[in-house]
């Protein structure tokens, strides 16, 4: 198998060659300068400022209330700190649903006030003019289907999406529409891995998967989710490569202890 470790730069046209050549895409949620630092530095393909932001930045129970101001100044941040890594931009709920122009709108923001390389948004049929519009104007569109958190309110729920035979034949028709209308690949979120399969089989861009199973191009995860730094948000599809959590909470007591303890700072810890 090849791989494009040493590619200099990923581009849309490097990741539908990784498809092509059975390389899986590796992509990651990054919100700063420090953290997109050290990703790209580790070989991330794909940054993708997420609005989860909204959640695990900000605190917000969901995606909505996060403004395209919010998602301009994280997406900033992240790109003065990559050499190598794609990077997406999530458009914010409210920003692109009411029609095409305000959508081209909020992308344009996006291109021009962070220097982020591509935008994604939720959701397929109903925003197909939207993503033409977007694409014809040149900015990259990344799609996403399945769980589509901006949706929340109308899904009631987080459950694993498509599992009814009319909601799997829309996705599938969803992520054919996305690819027509030159989406250069698609986010498939919490999906039966057999629905993921069929559809990464029928389309030629990238899929790339979160909860959706092996049988795709590519994998995402919220990097706080993949860090341990949640310790309560523990779906199955999750594996958790650190438990920051608790380190960093140790790290902490291990700092105040020493402050209490007149430890911190020593003599060689002064001028
Ligand atoms: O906002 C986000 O973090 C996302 C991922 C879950 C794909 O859209």
């Amino acid at each position: 198998m090849s791989t494009h470790k040493e590619v200099k730069r990923i581009t849309t046209h490097i990741l539908q060659k990784m498809k092509d050549d059975g390389e899986k895409i590796s992509m990651i949620t990054a919100y700063d300068y420090s953290m997109a630092r050290i990703f790209d530095d580790a070989g991330m393909d794909i940054l993708l400022v997420g609005d989860s932001a909204a959640n695990v930045m900000a605190g917000y129970e969901t995606t909505l209330p996060i403004t395209l101001d919010n998602m301009i100044y994280h997406a900033a941040s992240v790109v003065r700190a990559i050499k190598r890594s794609f990077v997406t931009v999530d458009l914010p709920f409210g920003t692109y649903q009411g029609n095409s122009k305000e959508a081209l709108a909020s992308a344009i923001r996006i291109m021009k006030e962070t220097s982020a390389h591509s935008v994604k948004i939720e959701g397929g049929e109903e925003i197909l003019e939207s993503v033409k519009r977007i694409i014809s104007a040149g900015v990259p569109v990344m799609g996403h289907l399945g769980l589509t958190p901006q949706s929340i309110n109308k899904f009631g729920t987080y459950a694993v999406r498509a599992t009814e035979e009319s909601e799997a034949q829309k996705l599938l028709n969803d992520a054919r529409l996305l690819q027509d209308a030159g989406c250069f690949a698609i986010v498939l979120e919490k999906i039966p891995a057999s629905l993921a399969k069929q559809v990464a089989e029928s389309v030629r861009i990238p899929i790339i998967g979160i909860g959706a199973g092996k049988h795709v191009d590519g994998q995402v995860l919220v990097m706080h989710d993949m860090l341990g730094i949640n310790k309560d948000f523990k779906p199955r599809f999750l594996r958790r490569y650190l438990n920051l959590y608790e380190e960093i909470k140790k790290a902490s007591q291990a700092y105040i202890h020493d402050v209490k303890a007149k430890d911190f700072p020593n003599d060689n810890e002064q001028y």
